[in-house]
């Protein structure tokens, strides 16, 4: 006999019928006045986050939504992330009720906003925000522009619909959406830069979503705490230094460089081995030591900071 019970899947089923931890997203979109208008999501991810030739996220929307009529009409949005304060949170949810147009909800707003970092007419960015994505709509996939024809049927779509971006149901639409920019407040820039201690976490708070007809409910931020690799999983250094000098007959590796490898999950040697030999052919290095694997990990901090 199972420990489960098993639960009805109904429309809505993260919040209806699961417990689903999710992000608060406030997205900025261009209103057709040009001004900047704001609304609440949670279904908002990573979408391609490595291996193309762009990073995007996916945004799950009302197709009816004052953001999703302005991602179809103008392509531009901005996902600022807030911190995690009651009063922040009741005004995320006070942008979050639907059926008010953009002037009339953003008259109360009395977050700061300001210009963001990405080119191009673009809806403000909140100042408050920890980080912000400035992003553009994929429109090429599924021939999404031509939802474009479709803006202003507020009361519900007709088919046919897409599968995954534009408009996807009668009242659901997706957007794939690129991102142009990520803006990160200076203290946040420095900790994912430099390496994280667990006073470096932006507090993020928890949604859980619409529930009981009356309230959205989350979790506030406690404490991020670091949770070691497995005991046990660190690889034999003897094992790494035997994949890393058989790769290239003539680079090869100290054991002191190897030694810094150990606690890369075996299924991603082979790519950082090769990341390393990449870039001791560019440098002319023969034997790669210790102090390279400092200078190659700096690169990629730098990598980071996109200098
Ligand atoms: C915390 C929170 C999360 C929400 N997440 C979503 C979501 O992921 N998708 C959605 O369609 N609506 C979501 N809503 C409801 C929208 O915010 C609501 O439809 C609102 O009218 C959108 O504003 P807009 O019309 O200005 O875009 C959420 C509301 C809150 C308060």
């Amino acid at each position: 006999m199972s420990s489960f019970k098993d639960l009805r899947i109904v429309d809505n089923f993260y919040q209806t019928s699961a417990f689903f931890p999710m992000p608060t997203v406030s997205i900025s979109t261009l209103a057709e006045d040009g001004s900047t208008t704001i609304g609440s999501y949670s279904l908002c991810f990573p979408y391609y986050i490595a291996g193309k030739a762009r990073y995007a996220m996916l945004l799950e929307c009302r197709n009816s939504s004052n953001t999703a009529q302005n991602i179809l009409r103008t392509g531009k949005c901005a996902l600022n992330f807030l911190e995690d304060d009651p009063r922040t949170f009741k005004e995320i949810v006070r942008l979050g009720f639907p059926g008010e147009g953009a002037k009339e909800k953003m008259k109360d707003n009395h977050w700061r906003l300001e210009k963001g970092l990405a080119e191009g007419e673009r809806p403000l960015v909140v100042s408050d925000a920890f980080q912000v994505f400035e992003c553009t709509w994929d429109d090429r996939l599924e021939n999404a522009y031509e939802d474009r024809a479709r803006i202003g049927q507020l009361e519900g779509v007709e088919p046919p619909y897409r599968d995954f971006n534009g408009i996807t149901s009668k009242f659901g639409c997706h957007f794939i959406l690129n991102i142009d920019k990520i803006l990160m407040k200076e203290k946040y820039y420095d900790a994912i830069v430099n390496g994280v201690r667990s006073r470096d976490f932006p507090k993020v708070p928890v949604d859980y979503g619409y529930r009981d007809s009356t309230n959205f409910w989350y979790t506030r931020f406690s404490k991020a705490r670091p949770e070691p690799i497995p005991a046990g999983k660190e690889a034999d250094l003897q094992s790494v230094v035997y994949a890393a000098n058989r790769l290239d007959s003539e680079i090869k590796f100290t054991e002191e460089a190897c030694a810094q490898l150990v606690r890369v999950p075996r299924v991603f040697l082979k790519l950082v081995l090769n990341g390393c030999l990449d870039w001791a052919r560019q440098n002319g290095v023969t034997l790669i030591t210790a102090e390279h694997m400092k200078i190659i990990n700096d690169k990629r901090n730098k990598e980071k900071r996109g200098k």
